[in-house]
């Protein structure tokens, strides 16, 4: 009876309250939010502080049981789902954001913290977080940190890697390695925080971090343009990156399928922001300055978009309302996907060049191996970061490895990447030499060997 002698010492650590079966867990703790996982840990546990969660990991190495440390649930690969027979770890009681410098530009948090709360702190002292993601309300730090996470802004500010300066981690055999520094400049010896940042949870626990900061932007521009092919998107996204002089922070490109699906399911027989039918719609954000001048630069940006012909149709936001209504086509797809179900998301990333090859090459493979397929192409563009949304019917789930293998092969040829923002998790494991070569991979389990030789830390995840 392993499990009775590990929950009690578990219970005899964090408080029995805060120890329960796995079986007996709410599901919001088990299941990602597509529901395509159900974890089936032996226990679910809840510890109130770094020391508490290094005991966590010793009891967990002493008796055999992995560790899988869950968050918001908001992953898409299965990357924070609980191993049967092993410990799922929730951060939610380790949610706090604990000191804010408005002077150094840094913020320290805890794992648990949700985005969106640590967005809201900052800007509540007058500061930014960069980072942002559709799903800001439920995604949390150590989750962001634990995948580096990307969204919508990586083209100006970088991944969540580019913003963490300090971290803590609790090792596998429960060494904790505090290193809460919000320095940006800080070379001294090797970047072991970059190797935990992205490794899934396979390498580390992140308990506390600090992040940088950025004083909070003055004035934000939105705007929704239609373009006719994909050589005007290279060309307005390149053109516009330097007539913004750098703050323009958002370029999401959305395929027109994409936007008349999102439309029509968002506003029924009502009025679209503008027509269906071009070919492309980006969604473009600029962060500035100068709430007098920068509506006149942005403006004048794209009206030269317009006059040279690579823009057929553009809507400026002009109030706060119309700015979430334009933003909502392209975040708002809760409703625009009901008719997608089942359905796998990829986040694959190329060259920006090989990109329109790429999708029309996929497009065309699913349609001719699962007739009736139906897909949605969309992504962040400014980071040769595509999405696709692919359902090949009511039965997709069990089809789904062989989908990933036309799309992965696509990928392969293009030099891409099969995991640009959602990582390998679970469902990609089998597909990592599709864009890591041998020796990386090689490299890869010497690194997970050296930091967790006993393999507790969340198996069956990243690298098999
Ligand atoms: C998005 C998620 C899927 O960008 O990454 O919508
Ligand atoms: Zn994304």
């Amino acid at each position: 009876m392993t499990g009775a002698v590990l929950g009690a010492a578990l219970a005899a650590v964090l408080g029995e309250r805060y120890v329960v079966r796995g079986d007996e867990a709410d599901t919001k703790f088990r299941r990602d939010v597509l529901g395509k996982y159900l974890g089936d840990p032996l226990f679910l546990v809840r510890p109130g502080s770094t020391d508490e969660v290094a005991a966590v990991v010793r009891l967990a190495g002493e008796h055999g049981a992995s560790v899988t440390v869950v968050g918001g649930q908001t992953g898409t690969v299965g990357g924070a789902i609980a191993e049967p027979g092993g410990i799922a770890l929730s951060l939610d009681r380790m949610d706090r954001v604990l000191e804010i410098d408005t002077d150094g530009m840094s913020m320290t948090v805890e794992a648990g913290c949700v985005l969106q709360i640590a967005q809201e702190a900052a800007e509540a002292e007058g500061a930014f977080l960069p980072l942002d993601l559709g799903s800001r309300g439920s995604a949390t730090i150590g989750g962001a940190i634990a995948m580096n996470a990307g969204g919508n802004r990586v083209l100006r500010w970088g991944m969540m890697r580019d913003m963490v300066t300090g971290l803590e981690v609790v090792l596998a055999d429960g060494t904790v390695v505090s290193a809460l520094t919000p320095m940006i400049k800080d070379n001294a010896g090797y970047a072991w925080k970059h190797l935990m940042i992205g490794s899934e949870g396979t390498l580390g626990i992140v308990t506390r971090a600090v992040l940088r900061l950025r004083p909070r932007p003055a004035s934000d521009q939105t705007a929704l343009v239609a373009l006719a092919d994909f050589s005007a998107v290279t060309r307005l996204l390149r053109s516009l990156e330097v007539r913004l002089g750098g703050r323009m922070s958002s370029f999401e490109l959305m395929w027109r399928e994409f936007y008349t699906a999102m439309t029509e399911a968002q506003l029924g027989t009502r009025p679209r922001p503008m027509a269906e039918g071009q070919a492309f719609y980006a969604l473009i954000e600029m962060l500035g300055g100068d709430p007098e001048g920068d509506p006149d630069q942005f403006e004048g940006a794209l009206v030269a978009a317009i006059e040279q012909g690579l823009v057929v149709d553009a809507v400026i936001a002009k109030s706060g309302k119309e700015r979430e209504a334009l933003w909502a086509v392209r975040e708002d797809m809760a409703g625009g996907l009901a008719a997608y179900r089942p359905f796998v998301v990829y986040d694959v990333s190329m060259a920006l060049g090989a990109m329109p090859g790429f999708a029309a090459e996929v497009r065309a493979r699913i349609e001719a191996a699962y007739p009736g397929a139906r897909m949605l192409f969309y992504g962040h563009a400014g980071d040769g970061n595509l999405h696709i949304i692919v359902h090949v019917g009511p039965e997709g789930e069990a089809l789904e490895p062989a989908v990933d293998a036309l799309v992965y092969e696509a990928v392969r040829r293009v030099g891409g990447s099969i995991a640009a923002e959602h990582g390998i998790g679970r469902s990609r494991t089998g597909f990592l030499g599709h864009t890591r070569s041998p020796e990386e991979i090689a490299l890869m389990w010497r690194i997970k060997h050296a930091l967790d030789p006993a393999g507790l830390l969340n198996p069956g995840k990243v690298i098999l």
